[in-house]
């Protein structure tokens, strides 16, 4: 049976961030003419990949991903996953996801707090008052490295040049713009109606040691990015 899989849009170079932790700042097409950043992760361990927010490469991309080892396991720690379908067919990676409907495959193993990960010195972070939880992972090696989907992301203006004209327009306009900041939309989507906020899954994720972001969207940001969430979650209404 053939299936057909959403093309490779437009992406920079994967860069070693640390030793063995990399970063793809690709695109995604939100409308006509809209393309907003979006970014995948990529650990190794043992000459074994780990894709995090995974994102479809270009063939020279893809050429790069398999010199740097094999494509073993696929995370689904948000709501970025468009092109899983694309990679377990590819790979036959085991698939780690939350718990979700509608995915069109059967995940391996579920994502859960404090749960097992295919790398060591890793642990997961669950958003638990969110009505559709991301998770977080927080590596501990560097001082700490958050990877996060949605719920923190770090845009900057130079961010902006990756996607469309009218995305950039498009992303200024729906307040994503700024270091360490909670997905505004993302926000909005899983806050419930009734019952505890957020407030208090950002406290606990703030209580964690971790110095470095790895977002599912914008660019790295590095060495500060626990004052800088610290700053950006005071800012925020629950
Ligand atoms: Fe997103």
């Amino acid at each position: 049976m053939s299936q057909t899989f959403p093309p490779s849009t437009f992406h920079g170079p994967i860069k070693e961030v640390f030793p063995d932790i990399f970063y793809v700042q690709g695109t995604v097409k939100m409308g006509p003419a809209v393309q907003i950043t979006r970014s995948m992760v990529i650990i190794r361990e043992n000459g074994e990949l780990s894709l995090i927010n995974a994102i479809r490469l270009g063939s020279e991309g893809e050429a790069e991903l398999e010199k740097l080892g094999q494509v073993k396991h696929l995370l689904k720690i948000g709501s970025h996953g468009m092109d899983n379908p694309y990679y377990i067919d590819k790979y036959q990676p085991k698939v780690w996801s939350r718990k979700e409907v509608g995915l069109g495959y059967e995940p391996d193993v579920m994502i859960e707090e404090n749960g097992e990960l295919p790398f060591g010195n890793a642990t997961v972070f669950k958003f638990q008052n969110a009505t559709s939880p991301e998770f977080p992972i927080l590596l501990g090696r560097e001082g700490g490295v958050l990877i996060t989907c949605d719920s923190v992301q770090n845009w900057s203006k130079k961010d902006l040049k990756i996607g469309s004209f009218i995305g950039g327009i498009v992303t200024r306009l729906l307040g994503f713009l700024g270091p360490a900041k909670i997905g505004p939309m993302w926000l909005k989507t899983v806050t419930p109606e009734a019952g505890p906020n957020l407030s208090f899954d950002f406290e606990r994720l703030l209580a964690l040691d971790f110095k470095h972001l790895l977002s599912g969207h914008g660019s790295p940001l590095l060495g500060d990015a626990k004052n800088t969430l610290e700053k950006q979650v005071r800012k925020v209404t629950f």
